[in-house]
């Protein structure tokens, strides 16, 4: 595959591998690659600015309070206009940074400010490697969203056998050109909004009305789509779960906010309503917990809360492309699925299969999930599959129907 048209930011750590950098360097330039290079203090031990300079024909940026770099290209630039921005070697150190969030110099403080994706190429000491801190640091950086070619095993520089080994080269280019190839991101440059969990209505400061939606399939979802390359806000009502990798995250709590931030989030190219929002919210919340002594029983009214699906499904302005919503049945599935799908609006609908089970199981935060897609084509009848399977499905479908 061709790198034209991409500007590549290679980051240059600390590291004996750091040598590998400037043959690696020329070989993305060789897939038409443009290539700027950062050299942290640390690269500049093993290898000069002048040799990145002179291989990639580009200047090479070094320190962060360099008033020249900056008034030519300050690092916010510097970071933005890369397509991607890799680093190769990245050292422990590097990566301990970027998991705090430190910006102390100009690699971390790019690597911080940058709002493109981020690759790393670790190479360190399999000791090091070893560490339960950088193996922290790396789950970090993993759920940061942040990708990795993972380092070779065999002899390092410092005499030692097993992982650390910089990644070869010819590894790293094909890691670079997979994260492009437009097979592999079918949904790069798209941006998704998904809304998933349940949302809890106040009934006073302690109490609230909720439901059973764990948030999983939701998750799943929003995490399969940013596999596939897109940008995915996840619109969160309260659940116990990880961000998926490279999902923005927004946390809510009752229907109303996450309508608003399903609105603040918009444009978006799909929307995909996975939430279990509360249809109706107790028509103001108490200021005081209401006490049995005093209140007695307490007389609650009831107000519907705002459709987020068919709110989407029916904007004049800024429609997404393709809205997706989810129906939650007992029974005849199919047919009151069929139904929503024409009272929301909505493009498609996923219904899933709620009954319980002979085993006594229902999908209500269980793994397995059983589920109809309904389109303006018909009916489509998955068998029961995991929920992560679902979502990877479903985001293959999605990125189709967005292509
Ligand atoms: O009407 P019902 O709640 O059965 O519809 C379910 C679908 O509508 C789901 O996609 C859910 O996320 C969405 N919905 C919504 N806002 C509501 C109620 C449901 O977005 N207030």
């Amino acid at each position: 595959m061709s790198l034209t048209d991409k500007t590549i930011l290679l980051i240059i750590g600390g590291g004996v591998a750091a040598y590998k950098a400037l043959e690696l360097s020329r070989r993305l330039m060789d897939k038409g690659a443009r290539v700027r290079t950062v050299l942290t203090k640390g690269g500049a031990e093993f290898i000069t600015p002048l040799s990145c300079a002179s291989l990639t024909g580009e200047q090479c940026f070094t320190e962060l309070f360099d008033l020249k770099d900056e008034a030519e290209m300050g690092h916010i630039r510097l970071s933005r206009e890369a397509d991607l921005v890799l680093v190769a070697p990245a050292t422990a150190d590097l990566m301990a940074k970027m998991a705090a969030g430190l910006a102390n110099d100009l690699a971390s403080t790019v690597l911080l400010a940058t709002d493109k994706p981020v690759m790393v190429a670790p190479a360190m000491n399999a000791e090091m490697w070893a560490h339960p801190a950088t193996q922290r640091n790396l789950k970090t950086l993993e759920a940061d969203g942040i990708h990795r070619i993972e380092p070779g095993s065999g002899m390092l520089a410092c005499g030692e056998f097993g992982p650390g080994r910089l990644a070869e080269v010819p590894d790293i280019v094909a890691a670079v050109e997979g994260f492009f190839s437009p097979h592999a991101r079918p949904l790069a440059g798209k941006h998704i909004v998904v809304t998933a969990g349940p949302t809890y209505e106040a009934i006073d400061p302690v109490r609230y009305i909720a439901n059973r939606s764990s948030g999983r399939q939701g998750f799943a979802i929003a995490g399969a789509l940013a596999g596939l390359g897109a940008r995915v806000s996840l619109i969160a009502g309260p659940v116990a779960l990880d961000t998926p990798p490279g999902v923005e995250r927004i946390d809510v709590e009752s229907a109303r906010d996450m309508a608003a931030a399903v609105d603040a989030a918009l444009p978006a190219d799909a929307a995909i309503c996975v939430a279990a929002v509360a249809d109706w919210r107790t028509d103001g919340c108490a200021e005081k917990k209401l006490k049995k002594s005093v209140d007695g029983l307490p007389n609650l009214t009831l107000t519907e809360n705002p459709d987020i699906l068919k709110g989407l499904a029916g904007r004049k302005d800024g429609r997404p492309t393709l809205v997706v919503g989810f129906a939650a049945e007992t029974n005849d599935i199919v047919d009151h699925a069929t139904a929503k799908r024409a009272r929301k609006g909505c493009d498609w609908i996923v219904a899933n299969d709620v009954s319980v089970g002979d085993d006594g199981a229902g999908v209500m935060g269980g793994d397995d999930n059983r589920v109809h897609i309904i389109t303006d084509t018909g009916v489509e009848s998955w068998e029961a599959m995991l929920k992560t399977q679902v979502a990877g499905r479903l985001a293959a479908r999605i990125a189709e129907a967005l292509a």
